[in-house]
Order: C-alpha cells, then sequence, then structure tokens
C-alpha cells in the first residue's frame, strides 16, 4: 500500500474513531436508561449510567491505544524496515559489494518503486565495476604483451651491436650480416609499433573512416592485380570467382578494407603449409540477399579447432604460431574485425588443421533506393 494511503488510513482512524466510539457509547447507557425507567428501578437509575459510563469510557481508552498501537506498527512497517533495509544496502554497496539484493516483491508502494530504483543502481554499478575490472586485466595484459613482443627484437639487436663492438664481426660478411640483422629487428619493432598505435585508435574509435560507394566488383578485380603480381613471386596460386551482380555496391572505407584482405591474404602466406605440392588462395565474392559475402580460403596448415574460437582476439597466437620463426604479435586479426564490424558487417573462420583455413566476412550492400 502507497505511503500517503497508509497515513491517511491513520489519520481517519485517529480523527474518526474516538467519535464513533462515543457515540456508541451514549447509544449504550442512552438504551440501559430507558430500559431502566421502563422497570421503573429509581435506586439503580442512579447508579448505573454512572458505572456504565466509567467502564464504556476505560474501554474506549483501552481500544484507542491498541488501535494506536497498531497503526503505529503498521506504519513503522511500512517505512521504517525498508528504510533500515536500504541503509543496510547502501553501506553493503559502499564497502564495496554489490551482491547485496533487496527483494523488491517483499515491499509495495512506494517502497516497492524505491527498491526496483535500487536494484537497477546496484546492478549497474556492479556491471561498470566489472567493467572496469576486466578492461583493467585487458591492459595489464596488453602491456605484458607490448613488453614482450619489443624485448624479444631489443634483445637481438642489442646481442648483434654487442658482437659488432667486440669484433666478432671480423669480417665484411659477417659485418654485412649482423647490420642486415639489426635492420630487419629494427623493422620488426617499427611494425610492432605501428601496429599497436593503429590498434589503439581503431579501439578508441580515432579511426576517422572515409566511407565511400564503391563499386565491389571494380574495387576487387583492382585488388586482385596487386596481390596476383605478389603471390606469384612467392609460388602462390590465385584463384579468383565473382558471383555477384556486376553493378553491386556497398558502403566502405577502400583504405581500410585494403587493411582487412591484406592482414588475412598475409596470414594465409605466413602459415602456408611448406609440405604441400602447391600452395593456393581461393578468393570468392559471393551473393547474398542483402550482402556480399567475401571467402579467402587458403590450402595452408589450418588452424586447431580448439584455437579457432579465439583467433579474432587480441594478441592471440597459436602455440604452432608462437613457437614458429614467423614474425607477428596477434594483432592482425583483431583490427581485421574491428574494421569489419565498423562496416556494420560481421565476419568469421572456418578452418581444418592440415587441409586449410577460409575466412568469412559479409558487408551490407547498398541500396540505392532513388535510382540515381
Ligand atoms: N590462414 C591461417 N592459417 C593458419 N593459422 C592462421 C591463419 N590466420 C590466422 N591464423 C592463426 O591465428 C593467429 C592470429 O592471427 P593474427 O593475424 O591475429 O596474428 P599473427 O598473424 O600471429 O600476428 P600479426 O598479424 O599481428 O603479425 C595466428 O597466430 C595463427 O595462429
Ligand atoms: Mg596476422
Amino acid at each position: 500500500m502507497k505511503l500517503k494511503t497508509r497515513l491517511y488510513v491513520t489519520f481517519l482512524c485517529i480523527a474518526a474513531l474516538p467519535i464513533v466510539l462515543f457515540i456508541l457509547a451514549f447509544i449504550i447507557v442512552g438504551t440501559v436508561m430507558i430500559k431502566l425507567e421502563q422497570t421503573g428501578a429509581d435506586s439503580l437509575m442512579e447508579l448505573v449510567p454512572g458505572r456504565l459510563m466509567f467502564s464504556l469510557s476505560i474501554c474506549i481508552i483501552i481500544i484507542m491505544v491498541l488501535i494506536a498501537m497498531s497503526l503505529t506498527r503498521w506504519i513503522a512497517k511500512g517505512v521504517f524496515y525498508p528504510i533500515n533495509e536500504m541503509s543496510i544496502g547502501m553501506k553493503q554497496i559502499a564497502e564495496g559489494n554489490f551482491e547485496y539484493r533487496l527483494a523488491p516483491e517483499n515491499v509495495d508502494g512506494d517502497m516497492k518503486e524505491l527498491y526496483e530504483n535500487f536494484e537497477e543502481m546496484r546492478q549497474r554499478l556492479k556491471e561498470n565495476c566489472e567493467g572496469s575490472i576486466e578492461n583493467e586485466e585487458k591492459n595489464r595484459e596488453l602491456i605484458t604483451n607490448i613488453s614482450h613482443d619489443l624485448k624479444t627484437p631489443i634483445t637481438a639487436i642489442k646481442g648483434y651491436v654487442e658482437g659488432i663492438m667486440d669484433g666478432v664481426a671480423d669480417t665484411p660478411e659477417k659485418m654485412d650480416k649482423y647490420i642486415r640483422t639489426i635492420y630487419n629487428k629494427a623493422n620488426d619493432m617499427d611494425r610492432l609499433i605501428n601496429e599497436l598505435t593503429l590498434y589503439s585508435r581503431i579501439d578508441n574509435n580515432r579511426i576517422p573512416y572515409t566511407f565511400l560507394r564503391i563499386n565491389i566488383s571494380d574495387y576487387f578485380n583492382d585488388c586482385i592485380e596487386d596481390i596476383g603480381v605478389e603471390l606469384e613471386s612467392k609460388g602462390i596460386e590465385l584463384n579468383y570467382s565473382n558471383f555477384v551482380p556486376a553493378d553491386t555496391r556497398i558502403i566502405a572505407d577502400p583504405e581500410q578494407l585494403k587493411r582487412v584482405i591484406n592482414n588475412i591474404i598475409s596470414n594465409s602466406v605466413k602459415y602456408m603449409d611448406k609440405e604441400k605440392e602447391k600452395s593456393t588462395i581461393d578468393i570468392r565474392l559471393l551473393d547474398e540477399a542483402d550482402a556480399v559475402k567475401v571467402e579467402i580460403e587458403d590450402n595452408g596448415r589450418g588452424i586447431p579447432a580448439k584455437d579457432l574460437p579465439n583467433i579474432f582476439d587480441r594478441f592471440f597466437r597459436s602455440d604452432s604460431s608462437r613457437n614458429s620463426s614467423k614474425g607477428g604479435s596477434g594483432i592482425g586479426l583483431s583490427i581485421v574485425k574491428k574494421i569489419i564490424e565498423d562496416h556494420g558487417g560481421y565476419i568469421y573462420a572456418t578452418s581444418k588443421e592440415g587441409e586449410g583455413t577460409c575466412m568469412h566476412f559479409v558487408l551490407r550492400k547498398y541500396e540505392d533506393n532513388a535510382n540515381e
């Protein structure tokens, strides 16, 4: 019951009850007097009404005290009990215990609303707190990974520089080898720092996308030309098939989309299975109702089923990649995922160990309603 209603009921009881009780008392005394008059008991006439009046007054006072006590208890139960509970709840939250729950089903009226608001606040605070703990953990992990990935080339550079200073590189060939290695390691660091900068900019939504309407077939024709030359030089066969209508357009940032394709292709090249007779990469454009699906498939070494759900996570590298000499920091696919999602699309991978990997990403078509 609402607090207001409780107060009105209490007020009415306190104001009206004495009047009702006294009217009742007068009716009783009046009736007794009439009865005595009729029976002609004169001596009793003087005695009984006075006593009756006294007894009735005592009864009325007792009834009123009892009713006042019950009403006070009723109000206290409706107000002080929930306030007390809320005060305990607030204290628990202030101490960082976000599990202390107030049950709105135990109260009614205004207090129910208050409890519900408190519950909402508690849940929001809990989510925020969990979110910041998760972020803190991610940041810690990020710093550990960055330190580790930067330390590896720095240690190598230091080692080779010390070699030169100590005169270990005593022939022009050795010197050339050392300097080349230092150069390559410095390049690795440069690439890693660039990727990290890009990732943090993408993560904080600080990449200003330049979205354009692009014809997907024209765009991929140009891409395939560039990629084809590079793959050919590496002895990888590129097969391209396009199943989308020639006039299909999408809204995309051409530069960032190129980054997506390059990252996926560079993984396919990096994780090719050297044992296989022929290395191939297939690129397919498929037509879906209101979207275009791009599939990039390789016949490389594949990804173990247990790793597949994690490959788009920042800094994830499968054990075999970590243990191989192939460089990388596990950022590539997390950038790819972020860019595709910023385009309103989605990406997933299918893979079979030993057979190959296929990356599927879907981009929405641009529907030209105005028929310009
Ligand atoms: N085509 C592929 N074939 C086999 N494994 C792959 C393929 N693509 C990705 N992976 C696996 O997924 C992991 C994550 O890929 P991702 O591109 O994010 O990182 P990376 O290639 O290791 O490093 P980076 O791209 O930052 O240089 C890789 O380490 C590899 O284990
Ligand atoms: Mg990669």
